[in-house]
C-alpha cells in the first residue's frame, strides 16, 4: 500500500470549499493508501505568530471537521504537526538543501509574497525567515512519514516540486535516503462562492463552515447572488448565472430540471428557491452535522485519537530521523 500525506493549516474552520476540492477525496483515499492527514499548525503560525489562540483553538476545530466529513481514525492517522519534533529538525537540515532566491522564486511564495506587500505596504520587510522557509517544512512534513502521493490542489504544485528537489539534492548528497513524492490532484473542481466569486474563500467572507448553524446557513443563502434581470417573484430567468441554481447543481440532484424549467419559465420566485436549497443543503449535510455535534459534546475523544494518530506518526518520523542521522553520519553514539 502506498503511503499519502496532506496538511490542513488550523487557521479556522473547514467550509464547503474544502469539502468539495479536498475532503471528500480524502475520504475515498483513506480506504485505498496508507494516509496521514497533518494538522500543520506549526506551518499556520508562520502566518499567525503573533496569534496564538487562533491556532491553538483551530487544531481541535480542524479536528473534529475532518472527523465529521468521514476520515476514520481506524484507518487513517489524524496527526498534530508541532507535537513531532522530528519535523523541526528534518527542516533545519533540509535549509542547506535550498537557495534563498529559489524560494522567493518559488510560485506560491512570490504569489503570497506580493499579497503581503500590498496587505503590510512595504517592500516585503515584513517577511520572515520562518515564512520564506514553510516550503522546505513541508518537505520535512510530507518525507518524514515516507509520503509518497501528496493530494493537493493546483496552488500547491510548486511545493511538491520544491520537496522533489530538496529530496534530490539529499539523496545526492548523503545517498539514497527519501523517497521523491509526487502530487495527486483531486479531480474535484474548486467550487465558487455564493456571491458568485470563482472560489469559496475564508478570507472572501463567502464561505458556508461545515459548523456553521441552520440560523446563519440560512442568512448566508438568502442573500445569494440570483440572476440580476430578475426583478419580479414571475420574472422568467437565466439559471446560469444564479449561484442559487449553482449550488442546487451540487446539493440537489433529484429535482434539478424541475428547479431549472420553473426558474426559466418565471414560475419559481427567487425567495422560494432559496429556501428549497436551505432545506437540500441541511438534508446533504446531515450526516456531517450529526457527527459534529457528537464529537463536540465528546472533546475527550478528539483528544484521545489526535494523542494516538500524533504518537504512530512519530514512531514512523523516528525511523525516518534514524536512517537520516545515519546517512549525514550524525550518529556518533549510535553505531
Ligand atoms: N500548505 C498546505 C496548505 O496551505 C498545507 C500543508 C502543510 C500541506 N503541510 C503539508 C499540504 C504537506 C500537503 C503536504 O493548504
Amino acid at each position: 500500500m502506498k503511503t499519502i500525506l496532506t496538511g490542513v493549516r488550523p487557521t479556522g474552520n473547514l467550509h464547503l470549499g474544502h469539502y468539495f476540492g479536498a475532503l471528500t477525496n480524502w475520504v475515498k483515499l483513506q480506504d485505498e493508501y496508507n494516509s496521514y492527514f497533518e494538522i500543520a499548525d506549526v506551518q499556520a503560525l508562520t502566518d499567525n505568530f503573533n496569534n496564538p489562540e487562533k491556532v491553538c483553538n483551530n487544531v481541535r476545530e480542524v479536528a473534529i471537521d475532518l472527523l465529521s466529513v468521514g476520515i476514520n481514525p481506524n484507518k487513517a492517522t489524524i496527526f498534530v504537526q508541532s507535537m513531532i519534533p522530528e519535523i523541526a529538525e528534518l527542516t533545519v537540515f533540509y535549509s542547506n538543501m535550498v537557495t534563498v532566491p529559489r524560494l522567493f522564486r518559488n510560485p506560491t511564495v512570490k504569489a503570497e509574497v506580493a499579497q503581503k506587500k500590498e496587505l503590510f505596504g512595504n517592500d516585503g520587510e515584513s517577511i520572515t525567515y520562518g515564512f520564506l522557509g514553510y516550503p522546505v517544512s513541508q518537505a520535512a512534513d510530507i518525507t518524514a512519514f515516507g509520503g509518497e502521493l501528496v493530494p493537493v490542489g493546483e496552488d500547491q504544485l510548486p511545493l511538491i516540486e520544491q520537496t522533489r528537489e530538496i529530496v534530490r539534492k539529499f539523496n545526492s548528497i548523503y545517498g539514497e535516503t527519501l523517497k521523491e513524492p509526487e502530487h495527486l490532484l483531486s479531480e474535484a473542481p474548486r467550487i465558487k462562492g455564493l456571491d458568485g466569486n470563482e472560489k469559496m474563500g475564508k478570507s472572501l467572507g463567502n464561505a458556508i463552515y461545515l459548523n456553521d448553524s441552520e440560523e446563519v446557513i440560512n442568512k448566508k443563502v438568502m442573500g445569494a447572488v440570483t440572476d440580476p434581470n430578475k426583478i419580479k417573484k414571475d420574472d422568467p430567468a437565466n439559471p446560469d448565472v444564479c449561484m442559487v441554481y449553482y449550488y442546487h447543481k451540487l446539493m440537489s440532484k433529484n429535482d434539478l430540471d424541475t428547479i431549472c424549467n420553473e426558474c426559466k419559465k418565471g414560475e419559481r420566485g427567487c425567495v422560494a428557491c432559496k429556501k428549497e436549497l436551505v432545506k437540500n443543503m441541511l438534508e446533504f449535510l446531515k450526516d456531517v452535522r450529526e457527527k459534529r455535534n457528537y464529537y463536540e459534546s465528546h472533546p475527550e475523544e478528539v483528544d484521545k485519537i489526535l494523542i494516538e494518530g500524533t504518537n504512530r506518526a512519530k514512531k514512523k518520523a523516528e525511523e525516518t530521523m534514524k536512517l537520516v542521522r545515519q546517512n549525514m553520519q550524525l550518529n556518533y553514539f549510535d553505531k
